[in-house]
């Protein structure tokens, strides 16, 4: 390993793969001397990855990094970069924002960032890097588990999207889909299960059409190969387009052990004018049986969604229906947001753009209605067995409903469903797999004791 250089600042904003990602910067400034801080003032390099996907991600951007030219006073040598989807965006246009900035690198230049601090230690400025590649990153240094000893890990199978939803902006900020050749998956998965990791969740924007255009491995045939790796215990993946959902998918989260019994099918609308507008491929009603098609292979599934509203064109009848959707399906947990426009998309254009005070209306009745079933879902979970992977101590301080064992270490961990449920434990450490029975249901979290 290299001598001491530095220490780095990384600020993570957005999606999991941008987590993923983060974990790479950090990897290639490591094997160049490089060590992490959580410690801002300590910094002598600050990444901020970025997020694009709403206005709001965007914005938390630049509020972070406008602080740079005062941070730059009183460390000259300060190296600042701007790296994502807003950099991919935006590009050398990030510089009028922020002129005191020294590097702005895309979605696909992460590889290039050892390169570029070097160029700028001797005496560059500004460096703008948003080409595309054809091929993925694939050079994975082998220490990606050596910062956060964690027992979950994210590996991204695939990258960039070709569907082009009318709202979004991944497709023009991470480019065309392209699949991970399997090999390397699995030599990073071994790699990873080798160092302690136990669950690994398989990222892509829409992992049922892994491997198709390469003809490679499909989706369903790589979870099986993950499965045989002894060392890794739970497989999670993310994200699946419901017109792609296959039956194939269904029977692996059915048959393969290891699958965790939890799916994460975004539904965006339950209006069918909304969906067609959306350009999701769709209806309401092939939606509903796909999810009737898991909830027969699998009752027990765990199902949670994405649902944008305040879309263009989306009248109160619209919405309503998304509300009936939600109070149809009862999902687990819904992430939910107001519709942004954003900067070369369809949707932009559109003619009949809700405004801002109704869409915060119709987000804040959404999610208030989903919380019922958030609650419905946890406390039909009380009495029952859950098979809980630890993640280690609990932060949390609070009114137990268990005083007299106080002086026991209080635990963490999660269902396979997703779900936090917090225990008392002795002599249990992360990575440890325990069959929990839940004895209290709150809102975002479960109570339970070791049986
Ligand atoms: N590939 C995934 C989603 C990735 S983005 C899929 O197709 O499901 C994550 C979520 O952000 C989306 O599901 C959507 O609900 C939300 N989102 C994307 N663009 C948005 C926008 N312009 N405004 C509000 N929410 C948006
Ligand atoms: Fe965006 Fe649609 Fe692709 Fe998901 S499938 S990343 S929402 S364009
Ligand atoms: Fe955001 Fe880019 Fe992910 S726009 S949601 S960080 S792919």
């Amino acid at each position: 390993m290299s001598r001491f250089k530095g220490y780095v600042y990384i600020y993570t904003i957005g999606c999991q793969m941008n987590v993923y990602d983060s974990e790479k910067f950090f990897s290639i400034l490591h094997l160049i001397g490089y060590e992490k801080t959580e410690i801002l003032d300590n910094a002598d390099i600050i990444i901020c990855n970025t997020c694009s996907i709403r206005e709001k991600a965007q914005e938390k951007a630049f509020s972070f990094l406008g602080t740079i030219a005062d941070k730059k006073k009183k460390n000259p040598k300060l190296i600042s970069i701007m790296a994502g989807c807003v950099a991919q965006q935006e590009g050398a246009n990030v510089f009028k924002r922020i002129p005191k900035l020294d590097i702005v690198v895309g979605t696909c230049a992460l590889k290039r960032i050892g390169k570029h601090i070097k160029a700028i230690q001797l005496g560059k400025r500004r460096i703008t890097d948003i080409k595309e590649e054809k091929e993925i990153f694939e050079t994975m240094p082998d220490n990606l588990n050596i910062n956060n000893k964690k027992v979950s890990k994210f590996v991204t199978i695939m990258q960039g999207c070709n569907n082009f939803c009318t709202y979004c902006i991944v497709p023009f900020v991470r480019g065309r889909e392209k699949s991970r050749n399997p090999e390397n998956i699995l030599k990073e998965i071994r790699n990873l299960g080798s160092n302690g990791v136990k669950e690994v969740t398989l990222l892509g924007q829409n992992v049922n059409s892994y491997g198709k255009k390469e003809g490679i491995t499909s989706f369903s045939e790589l979870l099986g190969k993950i499965s045989e790796i002894d060392s890794i215990k739970r497989i999670r993946f993310a994200t699946s387009h419901p017109r792609d959902l296959s039956d194939d998918l269904i029977f692996a989260i059915k048959n393969i052990d290891k699958v965790c019994n939890h799916l994460h099918l975004p539904v965006q609308s339950g209006s069918d004018k909304i969906l067609k507008k959306m350009n999701r491929g769709y209806t309401k009603e092939i939606y509903l049986e796909k999810i009737e098609k898991l909830r027969t292979q699998c009752p027990e599934i765990a199902l949670s969604s994405d649902i944008i509203v305040g879309f263009p064109f989306e009248i109160k009848h619209d919405f309503n229906e998304t509300v009936e959707l939600i109070k149809q399906v009862e999902f687990d947990s819904i992430f939910a947001f107001a519709y942004s426009g954003r900067p070369g998309t369809k949707a932009l254009k559109f003619s009949n753009q809700i405004n801002e005070q109704e869409k915060k209306e119709r987000l804040n009745e959404l999610l208030k209605i989903q919380d019922l079933f958030t609650k419905k879902k946890n406390q039909a979970l009380v009495g029952k067995i859950q098979s809980v992977l630890v993640e280690g101590k609990s932060l949390r301080k609070r009114n137990t409903p268990e005083p007299e064992k106080q002086i026991l270490p209080q635990m963490t961990g999660r269902t396979e469903s997703g779900k936090i449920v917090h225990f008392y434990g002795e002599n249990i450490k992360a990575g440890d797999i325990l069959n929990i029975k839940i004895k209290n249901a709150y809102p975002h979290s479960l109570w339970g004791g070791i049986c």
